[in-house]
């Protein structure tokens, strides 16, 4: 499989190209709007078919590049369906699978970080968004967030997929670029299995994070795929 981690230093974004090796058919995972013609390039560079556009949900840092990259290649931007977001082309739900060549991608409905999550399963690596970060997880203060639900999220799903799967996350502020479950289990400070549900909630709700600077302008552009 062809399979390419790009990183927006402005927002700390990582964004996925995945395509099948011998179809070239692809999919393009959290694209944002500044890096388009970066996405752009790479894909015509591989001789990509981009299928779909997925997001793995609605952002507040970023204005997503999912409607100009549909509107260059032809793409279908896919979306879970509780985003209920305007002028997708494709809804999707937990335990969809959506295919791109010989590939198979999972669905996994994740809520917790904001009620529009998910994370996408493929060939032993997961895309998990905010959800589960490396060494930590999204925040759930905003965007109908709830730790309860997080911590749900990422026990009975997340963690039960197997321990060496490769975790690729939708940022990160470190420098780091992937992790695995077993991993995460162990060391993840706010979320190891050490953890208790309560422990946690307590963790979130005393983070005293700053209102994020870019959820006005972001989350209404985003509800309409990235469309300004
Ligand atoms: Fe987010």
């Amino acid at each position: 499989m062809i399979f390419r981690q790009l990183f927006d230093k402005e927002s700390s974004t990582y964004t996925y190209l995945l395509a099948d090796k011998e179809t070239k058919e692809g999919v393009l995972i959290d694209p944002v709007f500044e890096q388009v013609e970066r996405d752009c390039a790479l894909i015509g560079d591989l001789s990509v078919k981009l299928k779909f556009i997925l997001e793995t949900h609605v952002h507040a840092d970023h204005i997503t590049g999912a409607d100009a990259i549909r509107n260059i290649t032809g793409a279908k931007i896919a979306m879970i369906k509780h985003a209920q977001v305007q002028g997708s082309d494709k809804v999707f739900e937990e335990g969809d699978e959506l295919s791109f060549g010989n590939h198979l991608i999972k669905v996994l409905y994740t809520p917790g970080h904001t009620n529009t999550c998910c994370c996408f399963f493929v060939n032993g690596m997961i895309f998990t968004g905010d959800s589960l970060m490396i060494r930590g997880t999204g925040r759930t203060d905003f965007q109908s967030g709830s730790p309860e639900t997080l911590y749900d999220s990422i026990h009975q799903k997340i963690f039960s997929l197997p321990d060496s799967t490769l975790v690729y996350p939708a940022h990160n502020y470190q420098g780091k670029t992937v992790s695995t479950i077993i991993e995460e289990k162990k060391f993840n400070p706010r979320i190891n299995l050490g953890k208790t549900k309560e422990e946690f909630i307590e963790i979130m709700n005393n983070l005293n994070l700053s209102y994020p600077k870019k959820i006005d302008l972001a989350v209404p552009a985003n509800q309409k795929c990235g469309k300004q």
